[in-house]
């Protein structure tokens, strides 16, 4: 009984994650995305996952673009995603001085292929 709800609800699951399109997969980024990615690794990863839809310090960053709002509410756009990463959020730190507008750039158009 218990096994046949789970499995409904993991039913659920993969049925509401399908009107979402998946990530890009690594293998087909482009040179930008690429270094973005590299990027991404460097100061993100070790408080977001990307691929994975679970928080880790920070809420999963999976289809962020796809959804019309972030997690705290605030519109999915490029501005306000480049404003949290330059100046930080809550318990997310400022990341201004260490990427440069390319590296910044390159994020974004990788976060773009989640
Ligand atoms: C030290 C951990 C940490 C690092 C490093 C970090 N974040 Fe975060 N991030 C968080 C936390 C915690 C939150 C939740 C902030 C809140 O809303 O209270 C967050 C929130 C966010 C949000 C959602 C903002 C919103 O309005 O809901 C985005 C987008 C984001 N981070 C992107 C990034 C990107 C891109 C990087 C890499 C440049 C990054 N983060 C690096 C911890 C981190």
């Amino acid at each position: 009984m218990v096994r046949a709800f789970s499995l409904l609800f993991l039913l659920g699951v993969m049925v509401g994650c399908k009107s979402i399109a998946p990530p890009t997969p690594l293998a087909d980024l482009n040179a930008q995305q690429m270094h973005g990615h590299a990027v991404y690794q460097a100061h993100c990863a070790q408080c977001h996952y990307d691929r994975k839809d679970a928080a880790l310090h920070g809420p999963a960053l999976i289809g962020m673009f796809k959804k019309p709002y972030l997690s705290s509410g605030a519109p999915a756009n490029d501005e306000r995603v480049t404003a949290t990463i330059v100046h930080g959020r809550n318990l997310m730190p400022a990341q201004g001085s260490t990427l440069d507008p390319q590296d910044l750039d390159d994020l974004l158009a990788y976060l773009h292929s989640l």
